[in-house]
């Protein structure tokens, strides 16, 4: 673990809500909404070291998680899909949010959340519908949509594998949000199928223990590192500004 923490680690300052731009996006969003900051570049860190680790390997769908609720798992899936979309636009690249018990992509992104990724299980819409283009860009969108009875038999459905077949065969690259692996096995089983997984941290919040216990939770999906969230921008010395004078 620790050496794969090495391989894609990253860092991810804390980002001020007053950061971008009002608008019905997330401000949070700062690749898209202040995409010279600090945050939006260590976004673009990240990103250039899964396109590293695509030279050695095939890396499709990356799903990201985290141990506990609310350590920043959709604003770093989001983040980095939009990073991918705006660093390669010859690309085909999809968000889709796989949270189907407290799906945010929608709202972080200022669309609607139906229908999504539920109704296209359940057989309720096309993909015509359900696969939606963010803004003009060349960014597709998978929102969760309504919130089914059983989220992990929904996800664990054959549908769904078939789902993925039909991403893998029309998008380059997928991120994938995801639901905390210590109260669900969503993230397991979604692990599985994916082509590897970042583990969301929060600076000085998640607990070691919880980070082992993930890790064991998601039973031998393939984790790609560790992303280091919520960090005070301050505690990391070659963070500072560096612009031209
Ligand atoms: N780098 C950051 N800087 C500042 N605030 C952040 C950062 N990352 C996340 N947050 C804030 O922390 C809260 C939780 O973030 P987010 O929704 O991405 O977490 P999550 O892990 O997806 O949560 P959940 O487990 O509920 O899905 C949100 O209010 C979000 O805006
Ligand atoms: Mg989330």
């Amino acid at each position: 673990m620790e050496r794969t923490m090495e391989r894609a680690g990253n860092f991810l300052p804390r980002v001020d809500e007053a950061a971008g731009t009002p608008n019905a996006v997330d401000p949070r969003l700062v690749s898209l909404t202040a995409p010279a900051s600090v945050a939006a570049e260590q976004y673009r860190t990240l990103y250039y070291r899964l396109e590293r680790m695509r030279e050695l390997r095939p890396l499709k769908v990356v799903g990201v998680t985290s141990a506990l609720p609310g350590e920043g798992k959709t604003v770093s899936t989001a983040n980095l899909a939009l990073t991918a979309a705006r660093a390669n636009v010859e690309r085909r690249i999809l968000l889709i949010d796989a949270d189907l018990r407290r799906g945010q992509v929608a709202a972080m992104l200022g669309t609607r959340s139906r229908p999504g990724l539920a109704e296209l299980l359940s057989g309720d819409c096309s993909v015509a519908q359900g696969v939606r283009c963010f803004r003009s860009s060349c960014l597709k969108v998978i929102t969760a949509g309504r919130a089914p009875e059983e989220p992990t038999q929904v996800l664990a459905s054959a549908r769904m594998r078939q789902l993925f077949q039909w991403m893998r065969g029309h998008f380059d690259e997928v991120y994938m949000d995801l639901p905390p692996a210590l109260p669900f096995a969503d993230s397991a089983i979604l692990g599985h199928q994916s082509d590897g997984l970042l583990l969301v941290v929060r600076a000085n919040a998640t607990p070691a223990q919880a980070v082992h216990q993930a890790v064991e939770q998601l039973g031998g999906a393939p984790i790609l590192g560790c992303v280091l969230n919520r960090a005070e921008v301050g505690s990391n010395p070659y963070l500072k500004d560096y612009t031209r004078k």
